[in-house]
């Protein structure tokens, strides 16, 4: 299965912080915030890397993150040239994805909870077993902010895109798997009223296919758009909570790499040096020194 990260946009809800530098670029707590998407990905088991971004910021992400062999990874990147959407996602990405299937992530989105590598890698093995699509739905109290599945049971009855009379409080999360015919899916949108090109009409269509499955992050789990100032400043509080009380790190794509065993312990000290003056760098020694 193939990665795909959507990183693009201008970030008009984070005015001003974000008018010269991508949203994806800031800090959540003590890392980029493209690192947690990109854990995710890891965390699926997934190496091949599609970063799309602005015509002004893709160069910047290659500054971040190179070509991933650090991690053990294959990252390449495309140009967005227009924020239309996020279904062209999947078209820009269509010779990326070649035969086979996809996951999309959001480069805002954070995951967190206990179980969600075991839900990742369901849906990975589910989709190369069945094909459709499967998407991650998270219980909000702002549904009209989201796109929202309507769920009876394990069943998928509807999805709508930021509806004024939300029929629930699932909020389709920015994380999809897709069989192989997500691009050609996607191709065929046509834009909303927003004038973009929706995610929820790709969703739309594998369910009117009967293809369309949902994992629901109950208790127990947290999910984040940090597309927001207060979304973006809880999110990071999370991370620093979490981190400070376990001693463990979330969304550490080298720890994972690691732990993946993607790198050797000599590739994560190596990673680790650059950073010794910080809590993150020592954090990665001590990794290297433990047993994996
Ligand atoms: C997008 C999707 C929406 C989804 C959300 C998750 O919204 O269109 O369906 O619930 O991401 O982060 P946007 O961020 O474009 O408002």
């Amino acid at each position: 299965m193939k990665g795909i990260i959507l990183a693009g946009g201008s970030g008009t809800r984070l005015y001003p912080a974000t008018l010269a530098v991508n949203k994806h670029l800031l800090p959540i707590y003590n890392k980029p915030m493209i690192y947690y998407p990109a854990s995710i990905l890891m965390l699926a088991g997934i190496r091949d890397i599609l970063l799309i971004s602005t015509p002004r910021d893709t160069a910047m992400f290659r500054d971040v993150l190179g070509e991933g062999h650090q991690y053990g990874l294959r990252i390449s990147y495309a140009v967005q040239e227009r924020p239309d959407g996020l279904a062209s996602a999947l078209t820009i990405g269509e010779e990326f994805i070649g035969k086979e299937n996809a996951c999309l992530i959001l480069g805002d989105n954070v995951f967190f909870g206990h179980g969600l590598p075991a839900l990742l890698s369901e849906s990975v093995s589910g989709i190369e077993k069945d094909g459709g699509a499967v998407i991650f739905c998270s219980y909000v109290d702002d549904p009209e902010r989201y796109g929202i599945a309507e769920i009876n049971g394990g069943s998928v009855l509807s999805v709508a895109e930021k509806p004024k009379d939300p029929k629930s409080n699932w909020a389709i999360t920015g994380l999809y798997f897709y069989d192989n015919e997500c691009s050609r899916i996607a191709a065929g949108v046509k834009p909303s009223a927003r004038g973009e090109r929706e995610i929820t009409s790709v969703n739309e269509e594998y369910l009117r296919r009967g293809k369309l499955k949902a994992k629901l992050l109950g208790r127990g789990f947290a999910w984040f758009d940090a597309g927001t100032h207060d979304s973006f400043l809880e999110a990071g509080e999370f991370a620093a909570t979490i981190e400070k009380r376990t001693g463990l790190m979330l969304g550490c794509m080298e720890e994972i790499a690691y732990r993946k065993g993607w790198i050797d312990r000599e590739g994560l000290l190596k990673l680790a040096a650059p950073l010794e003056k910080t809590g993150y760098g020592r954090y990665l020694t001590r990794v290297a020194h433990e047993d994996r």
